[in-house]
């Protein structure tokens, strides 16, 4: 496989200064790869930023960081007209989403009309002003933070927004040892402003993308995933416990970025054929955000992890 060394290299890169959080670092690659953006959800102080930030020097993409904020206006982060004084005709100034990597972080402190602004951005690869249509960059690829303990003066993101990322992944605390390390990477000072070198270029990304197109998905893995989302829609049928347990479930896009997001995964760990395990590993990420438990499932104490892992159990891998 041409190509998949490339992203290996990338990942130690990224892991020389990010300590453990080996699901983030993943993550973030194979939505880079599939063109799939991610929110990344964690307490404060869990590297979300600075994984970033590095991940934009590893893969040489112009890099802004968006602080959302409640009196942020949708203007802001598009840019807008401005009237040139010497020609005395509106002019386009393009806002911070004309660059390629966007980390829009605390995503859910500015109110849903900017929000909207950057998720129809992300949907459509293209932002409106006045009336006229400027394309974004074809790398334009957006990281979303957000906090889960800070929850005044937050405006939650409206579901069938959620639906544009691609995952929706949720960082844990470091082990003990693993904070030991950071500690003394901090020491060394390793961790003030670090610095890595570029592993890889554009091109190489934009190939990269187009090789993930090519990664074969067979038809009986097709049917096994198309089952589970489709599953999320009649989930008594595969386990009758699980009758009334979800309120919104998951769309054919959905479907889609699960395919897209195995075969990218596929081709990081230099295979060129996505498997049932690329499926299963990745599905809580992108159902997190996408289906709405109901009351039942609360009253079962059931999370989207949990009833992810009992449909897991329950849907036969037919392959
Ligand atoms: N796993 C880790 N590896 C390396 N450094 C880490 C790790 N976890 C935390 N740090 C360090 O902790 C500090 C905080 O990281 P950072 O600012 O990226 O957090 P954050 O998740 O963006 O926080 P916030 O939600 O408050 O913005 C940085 O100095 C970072 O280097
Ligand atoms: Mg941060």
């Amino acid at each position: 496989m041409n190509n998949s060394n490339q992203w290996q290299q990338l990942h130690q890169s990224l892991a020389s200064v990010i300590v453990g959080q080996d699901v983030l670092l993943e993550r973030l690659l194979i939505g880079l790869l599939a063109g799939g953006h991610v929110l990344l959800e964690g307490a404060p102080g869990l590297a979300k930023t600075t994984a970033v930030k590095v991940l934009s020097q590893a893969v040489s993409l112009d890099f802004v960081r968006i602080q959302f904020t409640p009196d942020l206006m949708p203007s802001d982060i598009t840019g807008s007209e401005v009237l040139d004084k010497d020609t005395g005709a509106m002019r386009f100034v393009p806002g911070p989403l004309f660059h390629q990597l966007t980390l829009a972080d605390e995503i859910n402190r500015a109110p849903p009309k900017v929000q909207s602004a950057l998720l129809e951005a992300m949907a459509e690869g293209q932002v409106s002003v006045a009336g006229q249509t400027y394309p974004l960059d074809p790398l334009f690829f957006v990281v979303a933070t957000q906090n889960p303990l800070e929850h005044s003066g937050t405006y939650p993101l409206p579901e069938a927004q959620m639906d544009r990322f691609m995952f929706h992944v949720r960082l844990d605390f470091p082990s003990e040892a693993s904070e030991l390390s950071i500690l003394q990477k901090s020491r060394a000072g390793l961790l003030r402003s670090p610095k890595v070198e570029a592993v890889l270029s554009q091109e190489q990304l934009q190939a990269g993308r187009a090789a993930v197109d090519k990664i074969k998905i067979d038809v009986a893995l097709q049917q096994y995933l198309v089952r589970l989302i489709a599953a999320t829609r009649n989930p008594e049928q595969w386990d009758v416990h699980l009758a009334e347990t979800v309120m919104v479930p998951a769309s054919p896009r959905a479907t889609l970025a699960l395919a897209q997001a195995a075969c990218a995964r596929a081709l990081i760990q230099r295979r060129d054929y996505a498997t049932p395990e690329d499926v299963v590993s990745l599905l809580p990420d992108i159902l997190r955000h996408r289906i709405h438990l109901s009351a039942t499932a609360r009253a079962m104490r059931l999370d989207v992890d949990a009833w992810v892992k009992r449909l897991l159990d329950v849907v036969p891998i037919t392959i």
